[in-house]
């Protein structure tokens, strides 16, 4: 009683009231619940690629992959005396998967819109990814700390693997401060490809097996990316294959450069004032780079007014100076992913080749930019749907590479062997063009010098074929 407010009626009102406050209470609980349950499965419907709403799934897609990358103050690690905007780059989730659904084409779309804006996205790191990658930073670190005449010991007369040092590499006929350990096929003499001589092909001059484990095992990971990118790539495009794009990087001339700056008060004054690598493109398909926290990378956005084609008149040392550059600032457990060459020429400029450059920063920088490459022996023609008159010779990627590591390394003892023993006629060889659209040679039964080379290529083929998608660095 003593508790008891009022009489028996009282009491009994009380008791709707109560009952219609926990009603509201629970039914407030399960419609938020249903709504978060609800936009859930829109953003898993758009994930496990069942979205019924192409619309719906596209915003939901577009506003889940963290569109701009939070960064307190993006300006303050730009290198001083750049002028140039801080970018605010798009971020992607990439599927463990991609099977060609709907919801690849929703994000293949997005990637590409975000390369048509931005010039480069960026794509959020797996867990085992950046253990990885973090690996893979102090690996770099530890190498480039050994004394100059052990890392500059790290070349190799076949291959353009291995060792430059800071102010070695030309872009533009102008020594860059970066220093850089490159890793291309890692090749052993005994492979028919460098018995035969083709440019470009041996081993990789390794400083040690630690190193070799751990950036290989980096490589293998970024490929595995590649591939996914490119098939979402090629949904987004609207192409009839999935692997329209993969089709070319079975075995591919996939590389690394492994990089360091050093601090702009540091350099060995070999070059122009300052600079880090001058304005360029690469040279593949696909660029996914990773940096540390200190910054120094610059891309260029496409813009309408401007039009180029690296592989005919190089883009080395373009626009180097003026002011419409995009500071990339660092971002921590993304990759930054952008076009290269091949992928302008085989969509006809809709995917243009993204210049870069990177400028010295008050504090050394660590970087890699890893390249996903069509195969050496591959000539690369027009997507379906992106046929011009600019694109419908093919490009001999081998040729391509190899044109342009000539260009930039004139002096590089590489370039030396390939000039001394006329290795850039092989690249004429049918047996090097066995990839699209050049004509295949004539299988030959009878033994002799061309009968072997046939039964080489087979061999190399093969091999080809067992790797399909497992993006080995070495064969
Ligand atoms: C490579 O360079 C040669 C010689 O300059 C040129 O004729 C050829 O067109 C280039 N090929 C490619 C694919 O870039």
């Amino acid at each position: 009683m003593i508790c008891h407010f009022g009489g028996p009626e009282q009491t009994s009102h009380q008791r709707r009231l109560e009952f219609l406050l926990i009603l509201i209470s629970t039914l407030t609980i399960a419609s938020i619940m249903l709504a978060s349950l609800a936009l859930r499965s829109a953003v898993a419907g758009c994930r496990n690629y069942q979205c019924k709403n192409f619309a719906k799934c596209y915003q939901a897609i577009t506003k889940f992959t963290r569109p701009f990358a939070t960064m307190q103050d993006k300006q303050a690690t730009m290198p001083p005396g750049y002028k140039a905007k801080a970018g605010a780059f798009q971020t992607f989730e990439i599927p463990q998967q991609v099977t060609g659904s709907r919801g690849d084409i929703i994000l293949g779309k997005a990637m590409i819109n975000a390369w048509r804006r931005d010039g480069i996205l960026q794509v959020s790191m797996d867990e085992s990814q950046r253990s990885v990658a973090d690996k893979a930073f102090a690996t770099s670190q530890r190498y480039f700390d050994i004394p100059y005449d052990r890392k500059a010991s790290c070349v190799n007369d076949q291959s353009f693997s291995g060792y430059i040092a800071s102010g070695e590499e030309l872009t533009d006929n102008i020594a860059d401060y970066s220093e850089i350990f490159t890793v291309t096929k890692d090749l052993p003499q005994s492979d028919p490809r460098v018995k035969a001589k083709w440019p470009c092909h041996g081993p990789c001059p390794w400083p040690d097996t630690r190193m070799k484990s751990s950036i290989k095992t980096y490589m293998n990971h970024l490929g595995d990316s590649g591939d996914k990118i490119l098939q979402l790539i090629a949904c987004g495009l609207e192409l009839p294959d999935i692997n329209e794009l993969t089709k070319y990087t079975r075995d591919g001339w996939h590389h690394l450069r492994v990089l360091r700056f050093p601090a702009r008060d540091k350099t060995n004054g070999k070059g122009k004032d300052g600079r880090g690598i001058g304005s360029h493109t690469d040279y593949g398909l696909l660029v996914i780079a990773s940096q540390d926290s200190v910054g120094g990378l610059f891309i260029r956005p496409p813009y309408k007014d401007e039009k180029y084609a690296n592989w005919e008149k190089s883009v080395a040392g373009a626009y180097e100076n003026d002011h419409r550059w995009v500071y990339v600032p660092p971002v921590p457990n993304v990759f930054t992913v952008f076009p290269g060459d091949m992928m302008q020429y085989i969509t006809n400029s809709y995917l243009p080749s993204t210049p870069h450059k990177v400028g010295l920063n008050n504090d050394q920088r660590f970087a890699f930019a890893y390249f996903h490459e069509p195969n050496f022996q591959a000539t690369l023609e027009a997507l379906p749907g992106f046929e011009s008159d600019e694109n419908s010779r093919g490009i001999h990627y081998g040729t391509h590479f190899t044109n342009m590591s000539m260009r930039n390394y004139p002096q590089r003892i590489t370039a030396k062997r390939i000039r001394a023993e006329n290795r850039m006629a092989v690249l004429h060889t049918p047996e090097l063009k066995t990839l699209g659209a050049a004509p295949k040679p004539a299988p030959k039964e009878e033994q002799g010098a061309e009968g072997g080379m046939q039964r080489i290529v087979d061999a190399v083929k093969n091999k080809a074929e067992e790797v399909f998608f497992s993006n080995q660095v070495a064969v």
